[in-house]
């Protein structure tokens, strides 16, 4: 959350400031601010809310220079206003930083600097930052951000300059993301590829610990000690174009529309039409007792889909925990057990965490990840990539297909391994995941029914969703999807707990949409939905499988396709619903309230 950018070069640093921040402002967006050195000084300027608004000031009021460091915020110390905003300063404006991440001890390093005669004009823990570096400040900008990070405590990616040394930025690492982009104009840093990638694609990922200083034409990067490191140029390979929104109103129906090339790719080289396939150099050990499969969000919706495939073909018990309580529950981790950890951004703070956890209890880890050259990706023991693109919109979509795809290519791979179901059932699941594609092109085709149910039901205060087996993980991600975008209330139901408290809920008129792709338990989903329906609920099925349809007041029809596989066209249409509902309320459909696209801190 939040996202850092920063210039040294010869063109004008304000421009490609803004243009960075604009592809980081998915990471938050509460407030945004740029300071840059015009010669003489360090001009801060900083506005509440959107880009937009930072846009309008600095073209009321204009700055200009060649070195200069940008942030666009998701608020964690200190309501969104502009006094919280980054980039902070040093209290004579000489020394200015741009920070994502959590200082946890940032209440003694203020006491600490109280003591020595500092005082505070924000609420942000940030602000202990420029504040150390201006205390240990001696003439040299790398060393003092050196003695700087030594007192700091929790994640942070800082960018920093200084007027004293207006020939460089200095920057560090540890626990937030950041690279640095290399060009013959001078050299960047940032939180994201995305910020660069119409300048370069050549970069440098950083890793935790590691400080960087750049000159218009250097970069040195080097360890607390000064000690230098050698980097190797990481060449990006998708294109700025991969970032835009092409034609689409907003990233989120791009993204979903690209769903079909995206799970092409997630099995290009893995999956072949001769039905050969290869999970990369990934490696199993016979010795693997259990999975714990790990995860938050989204993503945690597709491991509950992943441990049925496992446990379903490849009969390897799984258990699937988000991040967030794994690291504090005391997991039983042992000689016999593995970890996953699922995550499109590879930079969730708590699915790194235990990642890193795992290691260090001596697990290897394994990774389903989308971002090449995530911090998931460069401390896993194994990767596996999704290949999905860049996702901006904050609602996840294509990279929740694709991370059910590789668990439907992990659990087959296990299969055969561990020779658990006949090649004939392997060689059909096989076959019906290369037709994927188009699968989800069919789905894609009920937008305007889709559309036309959104109207319907985008003034409701409250929508279940209920399912059964896999199809109650479906309902899982849908309720989260309505939810986070269109800010209804929302819930998903097992249906068979229905009547052991929730249909309480129901009354005259409740909205309940259940999802049933599993013939054999329809009729038990429809015994509920009959319930349900006897008691006043509106009920709209998404359903590829159910012979009596009474109950319903809508039914939208799903894809056929092997049980075990539904999961990956029937989100489609769901995923639509979101959108449309988002839309019909007129909400910002990418940026939803409170939420960023990648959560880098606890
Ligand atoms: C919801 C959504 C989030 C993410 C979650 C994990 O649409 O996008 O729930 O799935 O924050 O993010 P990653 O996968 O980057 O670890």
């Amino acid at each position: 959350m939040c996202g850092i950018v920063g210039y040294i070069g010869s063109k004008n640093a304000v421009d490609l400031l803004i243009n960075g921040l604009e592809s980081l402002e998915y990471r938050g967006y509460d407030s945004a601010g740029i300071a840059v050195f015009d010669g003489e000084k360090i001009n801060v300027k900083k506005e509440k809310g959107r880009l937009s608004g930072l846009r309008e000031l600095i073209d009321k009021n204009p700055v200009s220079g060649k070195l200069g460091i940008g942030h666009t915020r998701w608020a964690t110390h200190g309501v969104p206003s502009v006094k919280n905003s980054h980039p902070h300063t040093n209290s004579d404006g000489s020394i200015a930083v741009v920070h994502n991440g959590i200082i946890e001890n940032h209440e003694a390093l203020k006491d600490f600097l109280r003591e020595n005669g500092y005082t505070f004009k924000s609420e942000t823990d940030t602000e202990v930052i420029p504040l150390l570096i201006d205390y240990y400040y001696d003439g040299d900008l790398l060393s003092a951000v050196r003695k700087t990070a030594e007192k700091l405590d929790g994640s942070y990616a800082i960018g920093v300059i200084a007027s004293a040394e207006p020939d460089k930025l200095v920057a560090v690492r540890k626990d937030s993301p950041l690279i640095v982009g290399l060009t013959d104009n001078g050299n960047f840093i940032a939180s994201d590829i995305p910020a660069i990638l119409s300048e370069t694609r050549d970069v440098y990922l950083l890793n935790d610990g590691e400080f960087v200083t750049l000159t218009k034409d250097n970069v040195f990067v080097c360890d607390i000690d000064a000690n230098p490191i050698k980097k190797e140029i990481y060449k990006v390979e998708f294109s700025a174009q991969a970032s835009q929104k092409d034609g689409y109103d907003h990233f989120m129906m791009k993204e979903i529309h690209e769903q079909p090339q995206a799970i092409r790719n997630t099995l290009r080289g893995r999956l072949d039409k001769n039905l050969g396939l290869t999970l990369d150099n990934i490696e199993f050990s016979d010795k693997i007792q259990k999975l714990y499969i790990v995860a938050c969000g989204t993503a945690y919706h597709a491991g509950l889909v992943g441990k049925k495939a496992i446990e379903k073909l490849a009969k390897l018990p799984c258990e699937v925990c988000l991040a967030s309580e794994f690291r504090y529950g005391e997991p039983l981790i042992n000689d016999s057990t593995a970890v996953l950890v699922v995550s499109q951004s590879g930079e969730t703070a708590d699915t790194l965490a235990v990642l890193r956890m795992a290691k260090k209890l001596g697990n290897t880890v394994y990774a389903i990840t989308n971002v090449v050259g995530s911090s998931v990706a460069r401390e896993a023991d194994y990767v596996f990539y999704t290949y999905a693109g860049p996702e901006i919109a904050v609602a996840s979509t294509k990279a929740y297909t694709t991370q059910l795809a590789a668990f439907y290519l992990f659990a087959v791979s296990l299969a055969e391994k561990r020779g658990t179901v006949s090649e004939n059932k392997l060689d059909d699941i096989k076959n019906q995941l290369l037709g994927m594609d188009a699968v989800i092109e069919k789905a894609l085709t009920r937008d305007a029914e889709v559309k036309a149910l959104a109207e319907k039901i985008a003034k409701e205060h409250d929508i279940y969703f209920l399912g059964r087996g896999l199809d109650y993980f479906i309902a899982l991600e849908a309720s989260l999807k309505l939810k986070e975008i269109s800010y209804i209330h929302s819930d998903a139901y097992a249906s068979g707990e229905l009547k052991h408290g929730p249909i309480a809920l129901i009354e005259d008129g409740t909205v309940v949409i259940s999802i049933c792709t599993d013939p054999e338990i329809s009729n038990k989903l429809n015994s509920n939905v009959k319930e349900v329906t006897a008691r006043g609920a509106v009920t709209v099925g998404f359903t590829s499988c159910l012979s009596d349809t009474s109950a319903y007041s809508e039914v939208i029809e799903l894809p056929q396709i092997d049980p075990l596989l539904a999961p990956l066209p029937a989100i489609i249409p769901l995923q639509l619903l979101a959108y449309y509902v988002c839309t019909a309320k007129g909400y910002d459909v990418d940026k939803p309230r409170n939420l960023a696209k990648s959560v880098t801190v606890e």
